[in-house]
């Protein structure tokens, strides 16, 4: 158990297209596994992706174990391991929706996603899964794939109205969960 330091935009490390894993089950992958839910659960984080800790691997983890104040009808999203993920848009359909990141701390911006996707993968087992996803759920796990393609929501702003400082934005309200 390691509480591991998340890297911040800017660091070449999360620029990276991560490698797949090709062997599962094994004791640096369980220990790894370990490592990030220890540092996404410090962080209060919805969600976390191996290059957000520096290693350079297809796994995110994403889950909250309570509603978010912010997607109060959102049903909880169980905790996952994703490894090697795929995602298909299921339609046309976009939303736009206020999005932080552990690698960006203290900021926020309204950014576009699927509504409604796919998702297909494995677990740390080398158990398949393949899921579909909606709303809230579908917006953090196309924002923890990101990170293993080497993109960082800032990017995917078309709007920069919308992307300031949480304390400014939503000075009303306690901090949100981050990604
Ligand atoms: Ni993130």
């Amino acid at each position: 158990m390691a509480i591991r330091e998340i890297l911040k935009m800017g660091d070449a490390r999360l620029m990276r297209q991560a490698q797949p894993i090709s062997s599962f089950n094994t004791p640096e992958l369980i220990q790894g596994i370990a490592d990030m839910k220890d540092t996404m659960l410090a962080a209060h984080g919805a969600g976390l992706a191996a290059p957000q800790i520096g290693w350079d691997v297809q796994l995110v983890m994403f889950g909250t174990g309570q509603v978010i104040s912010r997607y109060p009808d959102a049903p909880p999203i169980p905790f996952t391991v994703l490894i090697n993920p795929t995602i298909t848009p299921l339609s046309d359909e976009e939303q736009n929706d206020w999005e932080g990141c552990l690698s960006v701390p203290g900021l926020r911006a309204v950014v576009p996603r699927w509504q409604r996707i796919r998702y297909t993968g494995f677990d740390e087992l080398g158990h398949a899964i393949d899921r579909v996803a909606e709303g809230f759920h579908a917006k953090v796990v196309q924002h923890e794939c990101d990170h293993l393609m080497g993109i960082l929501y800032p990017q995917r702003v078309k709007d920069f109205s919308k992307f300031g400082f949480n304390s400014i934005l939503f000075p009303e309200l306690a901090p949100e969960k981050s990604a």
